[in-house]
């Protein structure tokens, strides 16, 4: 792997959760505040200090300003709570989401989604077969709304794309792709993220957590996964340092 990935976090841990569903009633995650306070508290006792609160946005559903209304209920809810304001709650709330890629989409203002205090945008493919107008779509919302696209859960694709249209997708080489910590159980799924790391590819990782159970914050499994080999410990590191380039490019 390249030499610019740095060694001197070797002893740190994914610190930052890019991709949680932990905001209460907003979607799919979790479904009251109690169980948003659990979800928060867990990732706390994982070590994570940053989330990115990313519930899913659909805007052939809902238009953007509803979302951020609603979103906003639901963040108040959690830092008003004296849980969350006790010491035991010691993380960092960043709102986001989860933004399903449609057509069209780029003709609708959509960067107030991105990433609290970053141009990032958190962008979810479509469950269909790749075509090409997902990556124009794509191209054209780093354009129109001036946002860099993150890619949701590119493992995910791996498994259901062909190679030449997992490989069309990695040509956007301006977009940040996120890896889901439950796939780096995966040889496969660490070795193509690996070969990215090798071709300087942005990559983070996320939970992408729903709940306590079925989907629970999971990053500290990927994280002992990966220290497990020489490979895995440059690709932590490497993670690592993509995560904080991009807070510190805002
Ligand atoms: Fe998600």
């Amino acid at each position: 792997m390249n030499t610019r990935i740095s060694r001197q976090n070797a002893n740190n841990r994914f610190r930052t959760d890019f991709h949680s569903h932990c905001l209460p009633d907003m979607d799919d995650g979790a479904e009251n505040l109690e169980i948003s306070l659990k979800v928060l508290q867990m990732c706390r006792e994982q070590g994570i200090k940053k989330i990115v609160a990313s519930p899913h946005y659909y805007l052939h559903k809902e238009k953007v300003e509803s979302f951020l209304t609603r979103r906003q209920i639901a963040y108040d809810q959690i830092i008003s709570s004296p849980e969350y304001n006790s010491s035991s709650l010691g993380i960092d709330i960043i709102k986001g989401a989860e933004v399903r890629l449609e057509k069209d989409i780029s003709f609708t203002d959509i960067s107030p989604l991105c990433i609290e205090g970053t141009r990032v945008l958190l962008l979810e493919l479509p469950f269909v077969p790749y075509s090409p107008w997902m990556t124009d779509e794509i191209w054209n919302l780093s354009q129109t709304s001036q946002v860099t696209p993150m890619i949701a859960h590119i493992d995910r694709y791996i498994g259901i794309y062909k190679q030449k249209h997992i490989d069309r997708l990695l040509a956007e080489r301006y977009c940040v792709y996120q890896v889901n910590a439950e796939a780096l159980r995966f040889k496969k799924v660490i070795k193509s993220v690996y070969r990215m790391a090798e071709e300087q590819y942005q990559l983070v990782i996320g939970s992408d957590c729903h709940n306590l159970t079925v989907r629970p914050p999971n990053i500290p499994s990927a994280h002992a996964k990966l220290r497990k080999s020489k490979a895995g410990q440059e690709l932590v590191d490497y993670m690592l340092r993509c995560s904080e380039e991009l807070f510190a490019k805002g």
